[in-house]
């Protein structure tokens, strides 16, 4: 099939004020079955009427993604839950209070009117309310539903940025609303609500500590954190090579000294072999380093700055060619257990204890 043959506009929009006229054209572009890229806080979205089984055709058209991974239908209004849903678990509603409009993605049984090619052939739905005015402005504009998986090709790193998006896409959307960088840079928390048990599949900007203050009980998929021989993650988009640069990445846990020295020679025995070599670290550790790329994700004191710049650098080696990566671990506490399930899985659960 050939896709490169639309031309895709570039609307830039006020993040915090988004121009009427802006989200009114881009909402009646999905109301018509086309597709618009949008910032949401967490990440950059590719939308689609998310109750048009076309639409959802085209999204997996659009990202190259396997038709069995389903996608988030977004909403901006709690009257429009009901009509999704074939049932709203007590527990949906006490999440919603305390984190909707925000990083949260339940998983509850779907309603019939949600089209299978929307849900990727399963008979729950996942939804969540964006907390972004762009997003939510714009699926006010598109009718209440949009389906919206992140905006990058398959495979690639999510875009924090409306050129990410560019990079990935142009030429096979009608539309990218270029609202300038996300505020949180990894993909909403997924709880699956659908089971006896409340279960984390995908761990984000809300902890499992936050959850379990509301819910009482929560559990996490096991599969997130390590490599499990047979294991097969819930939710069927952490089955595959997600966030996964070009280059073979491993990562290397312990004391920063130590950490420091082994990644030297790692460097070293690559270049040696003459590979283009990076490494992923901190402002702390940065002066440490000699590689071809050395990219700094923040101060290791602050997460939210690692995880807003870690799908960008992840990017920026693709970029260069590097062939071999070398990167720094975080804490897997709070919000790092999202940033290490990235970095996991971008690493292909290689690491190197020092
Ligand atoms: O932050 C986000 O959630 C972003 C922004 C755009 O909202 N969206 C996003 O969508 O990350 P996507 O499609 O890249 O990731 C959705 C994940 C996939 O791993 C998918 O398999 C899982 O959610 N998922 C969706 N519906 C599901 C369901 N009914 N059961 C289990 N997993 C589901
Ligand atoms: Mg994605």
């Amino acid at each position: 099939m050939i896709m490169n043959e639309m031309q895709t506009e570039i609307v830039k929009v006020d993040a915090s004020a988004p121009e009427a006229d802006v989200i009114t054209r881009a909402g009646e572009t999905i109301r018509k079955g086309g597709l618009v890229a949008f910032p949401t806080e967490t990440v950059y979205g590719l939308g689609g009427d998310a109750l048009n089984p076309e639409s959802s055709r085209k999204i997996y058209a659009a990202k190259g993604r396997p038709s069995d991974n389903p996608l988030i239908v977004h909403i901006a209004r709690m009257e429009d839950l009901e009509p999704v849903c074939a049932k709203i678990p007590a527990e949906m509603l006490r999440l919603a209070e305390a984190f909707w409009p925000g990083p949260l993605t339940m998983i509850v049984p779907k309603a019939g009117g949600v089209p299978t090619e929307t849900t990727g052939g399963l008979d729950t739905v996942a939804i969540r309310m964006p907390d972004h005015p762009v997003a939510l402005e714009l699926i006010r504009a598109a009718g209440g539903y949009i389906a919206a998986p992140s905006a990058n090709a398959s495979g690639r790193p999510s875009p924090t940025l409306a050129e990410h998006v560019a990079e990935d896409l142009d030429g096979r959307i009608e539309m990218i609303l270029d609202g300038g960088e996300v505020g949180i840079g990894v993909e909403s928390t997924i709880v699956d609500l659908s089971g006896e048990v409340p279960t984390i599949l995908r761990p984000g900007y809300v902890t499992e500590e936050m959850l379990l203050r509301v819910l009482g009980k929560i559990q996490t998929d096991p599969t997130l954190m390590q490599h499990i021989e047979g294991g097969r993650p819930k939710a069927p988009g952490m089955r595959y090579r997600h966030y996964a640069p070009k280059g073979t990445m491993t990562l290397v846990e312990g004391n920063a000294k130590e950490v420091a020295e082994q990644i030297n020679r790692m460097v070293e025995a690559a270049a040696a072999e003459g590979q283009k070599t990076g490494v992923l670290c901190t402002d702390e550790s940065m002066g440490a380093y000699r590689a071809d790329v050395v990219q700094s994700l923040g101060s290791r004191e602050e997460m939210r700055a690692i995880a807003l710049h870690l799908y960008r650098a992840l990017r920026e080696f693709d970029a260069q060619g590097v062939q071999v990566i070398c990167a720094e671990s975080f804490s897997r506490e709070g919000f790092g257990q999202a940033v290490m399930n990235r970095l996991l899985k971008a690493a292909g659960y290689t690491v190197l204890q020092v």
